[in-house]
């Protein structure tokens, strides 16, 4: 696992961050709910070189069209000299499989790395702020998963505490549970969209007066989610998988072309639902076992982008330096 610091490098260098896909909790997340994230192995990687002027993927930059890139280096870089950055990634980009986080905490640790090496706590309140100052709004999710690799739960009891991340006065706990080591398979819809717009909705949405209620059940589903995933209670895990995606689609984050992906894949998973924002995006299924391959291509007979995936056991770190 990758607790342990980013460490010291020099230009040029490759840093590497995993994608995540959520099981439970986003959207109740912003409001303090328990969230259970694993980061994957489909991969973001971004190189960084000196060069006379400051370039993006061999073209003069223009931070402007890219706010994550904007402030990452305003926050990362701030009196830096001119970088060359590339960027080369497996993850579809605004499909909630965490192609931002990834981008942020990548970027995050190769200044972090040509500054003398970061640790992973920070990293992670760093990389949390500026995705949440370009997206403005969101929680620590998908950044922490990102960072720290493998399997984490945000405000659970369960687990050992990684860190502590805040913003103003909300605080969440990051902790690392374990990996039951099942075969998962998410799948873009092919609808990009704006997490912001999502996480708006659905604030409006749980300020109505049965708000607080939808919430508890929210809290719930998550908190016995958790618990059953730590018990490796495979049927249980996908049982409140469905039970969660009744409650996303009940604060309005579902739609039709989502429905459809999850009625396709249904007769082989233990469950499926969206996972991130929704409003298009992907969605996240738990296969029956050994039907992992038949769920591919049930989504893709559907017209998704579907993929088998695992836990990426390393979260972002520097793979190649000087
Ligand atoms: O950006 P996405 O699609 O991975 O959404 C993240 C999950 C939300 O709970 C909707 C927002 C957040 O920042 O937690």
């Amino acid at each position: 696992m990758s607790d342990t610091a980013i460490v010291g490098g020099s230009w040029p260098m490759s840093v590497r961050s995993p994608g995540k896909f959520i099981v439970f909790g986003e959207h109740a997340v912003v409001h303090g709910a328990p969230e259970l994230l694993v980061a994957i192995d489909l991969h973001l990687q971004v190189g960084v070189a000196t060069a006379p002027e400051f370039q993006l993927n061999r073209e003069p930059m223009a931070r402007s069209a890219n706010p994550y890139l904007a402030r990452g280096l305003e926050r990362f870089w701030p009196s830096g000299a001119p970088v060359a950055i590339t960027t080369s990634s497996r993850i579809p980009r605004a499909a909630g499989l965490g192609s931002s986080a990834a981008f942020v905490a990548a970027l995050g640790a190769a200044f972090g790395s040509a500054s003398g090496g970061v640790a992973r706590d920070a990293l992670a309140q760093s990389s949390f702020e500026v995705e949440r100052g370009a997206q403005g709004a969101g929680s620590p999710g998908d950044t922490s998963a990102v960072v720290a690799g493998g399997c984490v739960a945000l405000n659970s009891p369960s687990g050992t505490l990684l860190w502590e991340t805040t913003v103003g006065d909300a605080r969440w706990t990051v902790r690392r549970v374990s990996d039951p080591r099942w075969v998962w398979v998410v799948a873009y819809s092919g609808l990009p969209r704006s997490t912001a717009t999502a996480v708006q909705r659905v604030g409006h949405r749980l300020a109505e007066p049965d708000g607080p209620e939808l919430l508890q059940r929210f809290r719930e589903v998550a908190t016995a989610g958790i618990g059953a995933w730590i018990r490796e209670e495979r049927t249980e895990v996908g049982r409140l998988m469905q039970e969660n995606q009744r409650l996303l689609a009940e604060v309005g984050v579902s739609n039709p072309r989502l429905e459809a992906l999850i009625s396709a894949v249904a007769p082989v998973a233990e469950g499926a639902k969206i996972t991130g924002a929704g409003c298009g995006g992907s969605i996240a299924v738990l296969p029956q076992p050994g039907r992992e391959a038949e769920a591919v291509r049930r989504l893709a007979r559907a017209g998704a982008v579907a993929l088998a995936v695992r836990p990426s056991t390393r979260g972002v770190d520097v793979v190649g330096s000087g």
